[in-house]
């Protein structure tokens, strides 16, 4: 009896193991697409026809769609965050709360804290060669301008092709710059203040009037002219600054030629696989399309349906499906685990004049920027591996951009950091349709640092509840976006509080159209406690960081300023004329 025991026991235990691993492989590679300012509603397989797709819609085709699939943030800085280390932003301290919700210089001292864990070093940690090309966005150096605390390769990747900063219009000549004007002004109204501050006291030292040690004389003249630098630099040079790529450690291009940066990062992806081919390998494509200024090449140029953005959209399609090919062609393609997905939603207000610029969110109320709404957050997910993910499938159930890091890192074999909270979840049971719910109970949706909206998934009625606490006010009213002033603010006077909260069911107002009440919802208390509560528990497991977007992290440094040359002198080009056009 006893034995038999043990023989079943052991051979469930084999069959387990085994049919667990024949169907998974060894260790997949995986292929990363991420695309920048990407909205729902610009893609063929999310109900899109007239913008052509079709790379991005094989990939749905032959893998998992999801249709509620959530960045963690609205915007660049903090969703790539989140999404690298499977944690809330406001837990690395990548949550902002003034008006700089992400990094605004390659030379701010800002940026993804050392001591977070990517998912980029658990897979490392795992044999896995890490490859990351484009756009970083989480920023470059702590104290001094090689010091490299935030990059890429401190942070997981052993190869790093592409801009540490983010697409600006400032590289593109011709374009008018998103300079902030007010900051500008702030500069150089500080910059006077000081002076006038040195004058005066310089004054008051030589006639013996004012009692002060030349040092700190010295350090006013030093912050006068680190704003007067700033001030200046903010015409002109910024380009310079700003737009710059790199390999590795290196920077190859200052400021970089946005006519060929598409081609080489097609070249540098698809050399990575070949290089990598007898893997494991994780490759992170993060896009820098579709964000403005919307450079396009010749063959994609005036080709779509919608504008300079449709062109753009096209043409990173286009580069998807290349890089696909790439994989097909080494014969990866069963053995790859890959990814498409969107940092967050489309920039509504990006426009030019009457030219829609920026992204489509589908049927979903607002945009980047926003926290809570459904548009800024709600993004493209989907996934392909197969043999293992079935084929067509689409998923309803709430996801989270987080929850990549515990899928990879399910996947790799690795384990799951113990000191600290990870907010997203595996979702291997639920892509292979082992699993019919989402672990996901509660969300929550931040703007900077601010809590706008939390959504319930209620499992046994499939409800989904969000309660909004914070609400952007739109411009015009009713907009549903904020035009004319780049994006909506998170807090002060730009937004709306609600007490009580405005509710909605999603499954069955995914628009957010019609809030319900008391009135009109004979749950609506219970659903409002139930959020509340759930909210005060999550407060609870958040522990002060430092923040790496406060107003002193986000300033340009000059001492910071990653450079080509010496500083002030920064420019180079080490790409030559290598590379033809596409
Ligand atoms: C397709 O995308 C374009 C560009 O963002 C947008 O203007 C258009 O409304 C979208 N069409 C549909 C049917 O969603
Ligand atoms: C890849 O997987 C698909 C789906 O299981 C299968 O039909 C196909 O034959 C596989 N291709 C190779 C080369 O193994
Ligand atoms: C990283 O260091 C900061 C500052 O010392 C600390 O507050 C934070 O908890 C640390 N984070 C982790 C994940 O250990």
């Amino acid at each position: 009896m006893e034995r038999y025991l043990l023989t079943a026991l052991t051979s469930c235990l084999f069959w387990n193991v085994f049919g667990f691993s024949a169907a998974m492989g060894s260790k997949p590679n995986i292929l990363l697409f991420l695309a920048d300012d990407l909205g729902i509603g610009d893609i063929g397989c999310y109900g899109n026809n007239t913008l052509r797709t079709p790379n991005i819609d094989r990939l749905a085709r032959e893998g998992v769609k999801l249709t509620q699939h959530i960045a963690a943030a609205p915007l660049c800085t903090p969703s790539r965050a989140a999404f690298l280390t499977g944690r809330y932003p406001i837990r690395s301290g990548m949550a902002s709360n003034n008006r700089y919700r992400a990094l605004q210089w390659n030379a701010g001292s800002g940026g993804l804290p050392p001591n977070e864990t990517t998912f980029a070093r658990l897979l490392q940690q795992q044999g896995y060669t890490t490859g990351l090309i484009g756009k970083w966005h989480q920023g470059v150096n702590c104290e001094s301008f090689n010091d490299h605390c935030h990059h890429p390769l401190n942070h997981g990747f052993d190869y790093f092709y592409g801009m540490p900063f983010t697409l600006q219009n400032t590289c593109q000549e011709n374009k008018p710059p998103e300079l902030d004007v007010a900051l500008q002004a702030n500069l150089w109204l500080y910059s006077q203040i000081i002076s006038l501050a040195v004058l005066t006291l310089t004054a008051g030292k030589l006639t013996g009037l004012i009692t002060i040690r030349w040092k700190i004389i010295a350090s006013f003249t030093l912050a006068g002219g680190l704003f007067f630098i700033s001030w200046y630099s903010s015409y002109g040079f910024v380009q310079y600054w700003n737009c710059i790529l790199m390999r590795n450690h290196e920077i190859t291009e200052q400021p970089m030629r946005l006519e060929r940066t598409a081609s080489l990062m097609l070249k540098e992806a698809v050399s990575f696989i070949k290089r990598n081919k007898h893997g494991p390998f994780l490759l992170f494509v993060s896009f820098l399309h579709v964000h403005t200024p919307l450079f396009t090449i010749k063959k994609f140029l005036g080709k779509s349906r919608h504008g300079l953005y449709g062109d753009n959209v096209e043409e990173m399609d286009w580069m998807v499906g290349k890089i696909l090919d790439s994989l097909d062609k080494e014969g990866l393609k069963n053995h790859t685990f890959t990814y498409f997905a969107s940092d967050h939603g489309g920039h509504l207000e990006a426009q030019d004049g009457s030219v829609q610029l920026g992204g489509w969110n589908g049927i979903y109320k607002g945009g980047k920027g926003m926290g809570g709404w459904e548009g800024g957050i709600r993004v493209p997910g989907v996934f392909r591996w197969p043999g293992v993910l079935p084929a067509g499938m689409v998923i309803d159930e709430p996801t989270s951009l987080m929850d990549i890091y515990p899928t990879l890192v399910h996947l790799a074999g690795g384990m799951l950091p113990q000191d600290r909270v990870i907010d997203g979840r595996n979702l291997v049971p639920l892509l292979q349709g082992r699993a019919q719910k989402s672990e996901h109970e509660f969300l929550f949706h931040y703007c900077g640092s601010y809590l706008h909206a939390v959504r319930w998934h209620e499992k046994d009625s499939g409800a989904i509840w969000k309660a909004h606490y914070v609400t952007p006010i739109f411009h015009p009213p009713g907009a549903g976006a904020c035009y004319g002033k780049g994006i909506c603010p998170c807090f002060g006077e730009g937004v709306t509080h609600h007490d009580p909260p405005l509710l909605f069911d999603l499954s069955r107002d995914p628009s957010e159209a019609k809030p319900l009440s008391a009135d009109t919802e004979p749950l609506y208390d219970t659903v409002i406690k139930k959020i509340g509560r759930a909210t005060e528990e999550h407060r609870r497991t958040l522990t002060p960081v430092p923040e790496q977007l406060s107003l002193y992290n986000i300033l340009w440094k000059p001492w910071l300023q990653p450079c080509c040359g010496t500083f002030p002198f920064c420019w180079c080009d080490k790409e030559g004329d290598s590379t033809q056009s596409l």
